[in-house]
């Protein structure tokens, strides 16, 4: 097909619910390592990587051999018989989670169910059903997902699961109380027991959180967060649930799970994209008594389908063996101070945050009013595209730059990102 089929065909036949960046559908053909390549031909350094996806790059040789032989030896036999890719996988992961105590996996095909298999085992293992999650927070797409994620935009069909209460978060740019950390005493922490008290039951079942809030725009909270907040949540009967879906696997830099910077340690985590690099897994990983509390009858036809165990696992052995953990951090430390050179040199990047090679810029109009620059952010995007880089876009107010890209990128990616976003912002 050419490019306007493509674009004409995805009007006719696609839900128009469907989001693009860009005035015009960008038409994406082929990729290799951290290049995209479109259907004109034209090349993009890819600092998105597919939403956080991509994480050791497009079409992983590595990884894609050991695909290769496994779709040709077996290809799907569902959840209900035992194959050996699966267990391989829960194995690997079990001996890399928080001091080894999330043991036992449960396997889907995205974070949405990774999210839904959760929050009912939380239900199961507490017999208590109200849930806490954090303002800014997205945990999915399904009914209970959506009920879970405080972004107005993404709440379609005007659908609230009940039991389900929103605590602040800590997003200290845009303080909730107007205060500043550290004198602040992270009263956003503290009023998690008022959260409960006044509108909960008083006995809960799970608190949800990401330790980096990815859709709101990677919301980095204070280190004593944490902490602070799930000693609270433990006190009133409720499971902490760390979402992992766009923190884990070593983009946050040096630790393979978000959660592990802030010295707490989660009950469950739940994670997909960056694990299967493009294959859709969904991960629901618990400590074993509370894996075992849900009983009953479960499935999830393709879940721990051996393909994409086997991707999964790939991908967990090439980030071991190329240590990118390490390379996240020092790369995305590199990254964060050209960051801050940029954001001397433009009023418009209000904050440069996140950790590892998970950074975002949020754009503000005047950085004393921090009006969100959501005109700016939309002209951006189209000179980033002109400029041949790839970024993503998101936070509540919609003017958030994130950039997220494969693990495996080195300083000299980054130079290039730069000098392109540099000019890209010289040209709005
Ligand atoms: C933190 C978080 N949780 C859950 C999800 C839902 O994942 P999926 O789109 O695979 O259903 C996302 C997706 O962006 C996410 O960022």
């Amino acid at each position: 097909m050419k490019k306007d089929e493509i674009i004409l065909a995805q009007k006719e036949f696609i839900f128009p619910a469907v989001f693009h960046y860009y005035k015009e559908p960008l038409v994406i053909d082929h990729a290799k390592n951290q290049f995209v390549c479109d259907i004109d031909g034209k090349q993009y350094l890819d600092f998105f990587g597919g939403i956080v996806t991509v994480s050791v790059g497009h079409c992983n040789e590595e990884v894609n051999a050991k695909v290769r032989r496994q779709m040709d030896k077996l290809q799907h036999v569902s959840t209900c018989f035992a194959n050996e890719p699966q267990v391989a996988l829960a194995k690997k992961l079990a001996s890399i989670t928080p001091q080894k105590k999330l043991t036992k996996s449960f396997f889907t095909n995205s974070g949405t169910e990774a999210n839904e298999t959760a929050i009912l085992t939380a239900r199961c293992f507490t017999g208590n059903s109200e849930v806490i999650a954090l303002r800014h927070s997205y945990h999915g797409r399904s009914a209970l997902a959506m009920s879970l994620t405080a972004h107005s935009s993404w709440k379609l069909g005007g659908v609230t699961n009940p039991g389900i209460v929103h605590a602040v978060n800590a997003y200290c740019y845009r303080c909730p109380f107007g205060l500043t950390y550290p004198s602040c005493d992270v009263k956003c922490a503290q009023d998690m027991e008022e959260t409960i008290r006044t509108t909960t039951s008083g006995k809960i079942a799970a608190f949800i959180a990401e330790p980096i809030q990815g859709v709101g725009g990677f919301i980095t909270p204070p280190k004593e967060y944490f902490k602070i907040t799930t000693d609270i949540v433990r006190k009133y009967g409720g499971l902490f649930i760390s979402d992992e879906v766009q923190t884990a696997w070593g983009r946050t830099g040096g630790k393979w799970f978000g959660i592990e910077h802030w010295g707490v340690e989660p009950d469950m985590i739940t994670s997909a994209k960056g694990l299967g690099n493009g294959a859709p897994v969904g991960l629901t990983i618990a400590r074993p008594e509370v894996a075992d509390s849900l009983k009953g009858l479960t499935i999830s036809t393709f879940g721990g389908n051996p393909v994409t165990m086997t991707q999964a696992k790939a991908v967990l052995d090439f980030i071991d063996e190329n240590d990118l953990k390490t390379n996240s951090a020092v790369v995305g430390e590199y990254m964060r101070d050209k960051f801050l050179e940029l954001q001397k040199k433009y009023p418009l990047i209000g904050e440069v945050r996140g950790m590892g090679l998970l950074q975002a810029l949020e754009l503000v109009r005047d950085p004393k009013t921090k009006e969100p620059a959501t005109k700016e952010i939309a002209a951006l995007m189209e000179r980033t595209r002109e400029n041949g880089i790839l970024v993503g876009k998101g936070g509540l107010y919609g003017n958030v730059l994130r950039i997220s890209p494969p693990m495996n990128i080195s300083k000299s990616d980054v130079d290039e990102f730069i000098q392109r976003l540099d000019k890209s912002l010289s040209e709005i």
